[in-house]
């Protein structure tokens, strides 16, 4: 779908996620919630704790999982994906601590592989992702699926793209500062979310939508694998739309 404009957009999002969130409450159910950082989501975030705030939206039945974390990564970094989602969402409403969890940039090498196993083994143990909201990086990533990355790939250790690196410089003050790698759930991971939404705003976005969206399918642009899936949808902006 293609909206006005990216609050437009940011506001039917959240109110899709807010109706799961409900749904479930009724039902006396968890939903499970797959969530992304970026600048992408930022009034999404907004727009939920707004209903948190003034239409009484509760996330007291909410289990989250982030796509992504940079390695190596302190929590307490202005850069991490921990303050981002603390910042956005998490501090302004009542989600249970024990229900978030977002890959850890603090681990020991020899640790990654069994952290990444084991957050495979609780997506599933909560009972599968409802919903995966994403972003697209110029190099088509999702999460930090870069190009080269397998359609079955899982939760790994992944090396970050030099574009990918430079997009994120202004946030670290100098591409150099910017880690090198991340943790990032696979694109496996990520298709086995029950729907799929992927939002893009802006004119920056929209040669990378046009190929994600039409261009062939391939691991040279990793977000190209969504075409495969029957429950994902593209939700844009004119200006990110403007190249379909
Ligand atoms: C980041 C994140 C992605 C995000 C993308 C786009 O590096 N790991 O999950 O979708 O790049 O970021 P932005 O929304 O700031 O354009």
């Amino acid at each position: 779908s293609v909206y006005k404009n990216e609050q437009e957009a940011s506001v039917q999002i959240a109110a899709r996620i807010a109706k799961i969130i409900r749904k479930k409450q009724k039902k006396g159910e968890n939903a499970v919630l797959g969530l992304a950082t970026g600048a992408t989501p930022v009034i999404m975030y907004a727009e939920l704790v707004r209903l948190h705030k003034e239409e009484g939206l509760s996330f007291k039945n909410v289990i989250t999982f982030n796509l992504d974390e940079y390695y190596p990564m302190q929590p307490d970094s202005a850069q991490s994906y921990v303050y981002f989602m603390n910042e956005q969402l998490f501090n302004h409403v009542d989600i249970k601590k024990e229900n978030i969890h977002i890959p850890d940039g603090t681990l020991k090498k020899e640790e990654i592989i069994d952290f990444c196993l084991n957050y495979e083994k609780k997506i599933e143990a909560a009972g599968g992702l409802d919903l995966q909201v994403l972003g697209i990086g110029r190099t088509g990533h999702i999460g930090f699926n870069e190009p080269g990355s397998a359609p079955n790939s899982g939760t790994r250790l992944v090396t970050l793209d030099d574009l990918t690196r430079r997009d994120a410089s202004r946030d670290f003050g100098g591409k150099e500062n910017v880690p090198t790698k991340a943790i990032t759930m696979g694109i496996g991971t990520i298709f086995k979310a029950r729907e799929i939404v992927l939002m893009a705003w802006s004119k920056k976005k929209a040669p990378i939508v046009r190929k994600a969206v039409e261009g062939e399918i391939s691991g040279d642009v990793p977000a190209t694998y969504l075409q495969l899936s029957e429950h994902v949808e593209f939700i844009l902006d004119t200006s990110a739309a403007s190249e379909l």
